[in-house]
């Protein structure tokens, strides 16, 4: 059953206002996927990212909170996903701090976002690292944490992005070579379906270009920024041409196919481009509407997302915390009480605990279980053949296997004798009858 799980993540870096193409783009595909069964979302916001890029306090805390605003009015449903904050699990900057000890620093030369940096400062002739912040440089390692931490199968991204996911596998398995198989490797998830948004004026809707529709842009705001829209000059009465109209576009990715129709045949007929806009108009608003009453509600109750997110740290954190113990004791980072394995380096067989058949006086066949210096831990009844008893051996390894592995997890310091326990199961089972 878990094994068909899927688990879906991604990342939200906080340094802007979320736009039309976000929402288009990511958002709403994102809270619509996160519906299907089988799928178990991790949507967070990387608030650690974003201090890559600004600097600015105010508009990091304004950010996040537009940003977790925007995906609850949208219909995120943080009972069903994991929706967290970067910086409320510390294990992310530790998990960060293990991957930067296998990764390869020529694996971070070679990351884009870096070279193009270098690239910048190359063609300016100053120093190839002018301004390029150790930040930049790590960003990959980071992202790998955010994704590996949660073990996610798929990371919905841009395309921009898939080099990130590229590098986030490589650190997987240097670190799963080292010390086992402790990381699942993800794959990039690229949404051909989803077309980019246009802008205002025509190139892709992007905060870098100021060409940007606010998401939550208030109705009177959106029909200005819409009459803006770049449009040729032909007029009332003229045909129009949908081939390259930002305005079509937009409308296309809002409206029903019928809808997308209809407004070909006004394009044909020589609709006036007043009209069009008017027409784009009411149709992002029939459809934000709603959800802009939602988010300005969010927006005045900060008090309500910031406990959203606190409880959405404590979900997360109980993975977290559990799988960073055991990252722990994989890398050496260990209780010095426990046996250091110092003199027995070698992976010999015999020094584990094992499983052992045989039979007795009595004609039964009989099993236990025997520490790696042969002490008794555990000592079967009386079988009458040895494949009942084989088969109970089996029966018992998986489970064996998994308490040893809760225990480390979990981080069990005591375990009292094997009579108490037995004891203490049977009264359970007595009451469970
Ligand atoms: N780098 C991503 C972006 O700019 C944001 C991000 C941070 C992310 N951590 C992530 C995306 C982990 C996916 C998975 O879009």
């Amino acid at each position: 059953m878990s094994k068909s799980i899927v688990r879906v993540l991604t990342g939200i870096t906080t340094s802007g206002t979320p736009h039309l193409g976000n929402y288009v783009g990511a958002i709403r595909p994102a809270v619509a996927a996160s519906r299907a069964a089988g799928v178990e979302s991790f949507y967070f916001l990387a608030d650690y990212h974003a201090l890559i890029k600004v600097d600015d306090p105010a508009r990091i805390q304004r950010s996040t909170l537009e940003i977790a605003a925007s995906w609850i009015a949208c219909g995120l449903d943080p009972e069903r996903v994991m929706f967290y904050r970067q910086s409320d699990i510390p294990e992310i900057p530790e998990l960060t701090w293990f991957l930067t000890c296998v990764c390869g620093k020529g694996l971070l030369n070679r990351a884009h976002a870096y070279k193009a940096a270098v690239d910048k400062n190359n063609a300016a002739q100053v120093d190839p690292d002018s301004d390029v912040t150790a930040g930049l440089f790590m960003y990959p390692v980071l992202m790998a944490a955010d994704i590996l931490m949660f073990k996610a199968h798929r990371v919905p991204v841009g395309r921009d992005q898939i080099q990130h996911i590229e590098m986030a596998r490589d650190m997987a398995a240097s670190f799963n070579h080292l010390y086992g198989e402790h990381f699942v490797l993800p794959e990039a998830q690229i949404e051909e379906a989803v077309a980019t948004l246009p802008g205002l004026d025509g190139r892709k809707m992007s905060k870098s270009y100021d060409n940007t529709i606010p998401l939550f842009a208030s109705r009177e705001q959106l029909r200005k920024l819409i009459a803006g829209i770049k449009t040729d000059s032909r007029a009332p009465g003229e045909p129009k041409d949908t081939e390259g109209s930002a305005l079509f576009q937009i409308y296309q990715a809002f409206a029903t196919p019928q809808e997308t129709a209809q407004l070909r045949a006004d394009y044909a007929a020589g609709i006036a481009w007043a009209d069009a806009k008017n027409k784009l108009f009411e149709r992002i608003d029939s459809e934000i509407a709603p959800l802009r009453a939602a988010y300005e509600d969010l927006m005045t109750h900060p008090e309500r997302l910031e406990a959203l997110l606190q409880a959405g740290a404590v979900k997360a954190r109980s993975i977290a915390t559990p799988f960073t113990s055991k990252l722990r004791h994989a890398v050496g980072l260990r209780d010095l009480r426990a046996q250091t394995g110092l003199g027995a380096q070698k992976k010999d067989k015999a020094a584990l605990p094992s499983f052992k058949q045989y039979r007795e006086d009595d004609g039964q066949f009989y099993f236990k279980l025997v520490d790696a210096q042969g002490k008794l831990l555990l000592q079967s009844e009386g079988f009458a053949s040895p494949r009942e008893a084989g088969q109970a051996v089996k029966r018992l390894q998986q489970p064996v296997l998994a308490l040893a592995e809760l225990l480390q997890e979990i981080r069990v310091k005591h375990v009292v004798t094997v009579q108490e326990l037995e004891s203490a199961l049977q009264t359970m089972l007595a009451a469970r009858d």
